[in-house]
């Protein structure tokens, strides 16, 4: 395996620059430590849980791993000062933030010795994260499950715009599951990777074992992101979709979506298993995988087929 080092496996002290995404109703301690002792850095998903069960897979994972491991914060929680404090009283050394304005969190993090990345969907809100004293930032692409920017900025694009954009170290994602994609997004300037969907589709992954099914069985063209009028998302089209796209195309209202909507709808596809009636967010690289793998092996592979395109990146007839 290539030994490497750059500004992020520094920053978190990993060893390969791979992180498994903060992500609701997936990624409890069980995922998050398998990641972390595979050299990448795990992330809990704090979005889905109360204030209690995050405290329960802080400790779990800090006894499951002696590796460096985070926890992703989305700012719109309605418990989030009660996240922030646990994350603090729990001694967490490093937290993704989003779904939110930084400048809110950042400095009181900041101020407990914490290390803070926030995901952005535009070069905009990476400057305003730089400026909110943010260590790093996640530049999250068109591709990629779960909520997303309006503007549909593709990895492709957003990742190079960021990384002109500001001087700390940039995290690409949306779209990348292997190691070939991971290369491309670090010739475009990035420092690290993000991925979500290839981590769903993982043996520790929480989420339920038919949604975990339908996503390696997915199709290219499985996916939309759509609730642009509320928060936009990535999902997988299914019953509940047809309505919101119906509802939609009728001229609903914002409230009439949330009302839709529900609540936990996104419980009840990824977590319980519903997968007519709930949400399946889901990024476009489901409909390459075709495997349920163990967290480790996923990092490892990654790293691998990374080091090799390394050495032979372009191929020449
Ligand atoms: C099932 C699922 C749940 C997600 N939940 C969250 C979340 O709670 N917080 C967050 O910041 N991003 C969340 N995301 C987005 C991921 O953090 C990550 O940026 C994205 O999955 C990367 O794109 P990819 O799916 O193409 O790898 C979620 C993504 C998925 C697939």
């Amino acid at each position: 395996m290539t030994v490497f080092s750059n500004r992020i496996t520094k920053l978190f002290n990993i060893d390969y620059p791979i992180i498994q995404a903060g992500m609701i109703w997936a990624s409890g301690w069980r995922l998050a430590s398998a990641v972390s002792n595979a050299g990448g850095l795990g992330l809990i998903g704090s979005g889905s849980m109360y204030p209690d069960v995050l405290s329960e897979h802080i400790r779990k994972c800090k006894s499951a791993t002696i590796r460096p491991f985070g926890v992703n914060v989305p700012l719109l929680y309605p418990d989030i000062d009660k996240h922030i404090q646990i994350v603090i009283d729990e001694g967490v050394k490093i937290v993704f933030t989003s779904a939110g304005n930084p400048k809110t969190w950042t400095n009181v993090l900041k101020e407990k010795g914490i290390t803070v990345v926030h995901v952005v969907s535009s070069s905009k809100f990476a400057r305003k994260a730089e400026e909110a004293g943010c260590d790093a930032v996640v530049a999250e692409g068109f591709e990629a499950g779960g909520h997303n920017g309006r503007e549909e900025t593709t990895t492709m694009v957003l990742t190079p715009a960021v990384v002109n954009a500001v001087k700390i170290p940039v995290i690409a994602a949306g779209g990348i599951a292997m190691g070939r994609q991971m290369l491309a997004a670090m010739v475009m300037g990035a420092e690290g990777v993000q991925s979500g969907s290839r981590f769903v589709a993982s043996e520790e992954a929480s989420s339920h074992p038919e949604f975990k099914k339908k996503v390696i069985d997915s199709q290219e063209g499985d996916t939309v992101l759509t609730m642009k009028q509320l928060t936009p998302v990535r999902l997988m089209k299914n019953k509940f979709y047809a309505e919101i796209q119906e509802a939609e195309w009728k001229g609903a209202t914002p409230e009439q979506l949330k009302t839709l909507l529900g609540r936990a709808r996104a419980k009840k596809g990824m977590f319980e298993g519903n997968l007519a009636e709930g949400e399946l967010e889901i990024g476009q690289v489901s409909s390459l995988l075709d495997d349920i793998l163990p967290a480790g092996v996923i990092v490892k592979n990654m790293w691998s087929e990374f080091s090799e395109a390394l050495t032979n990146p372009v191929k020449i007839l």
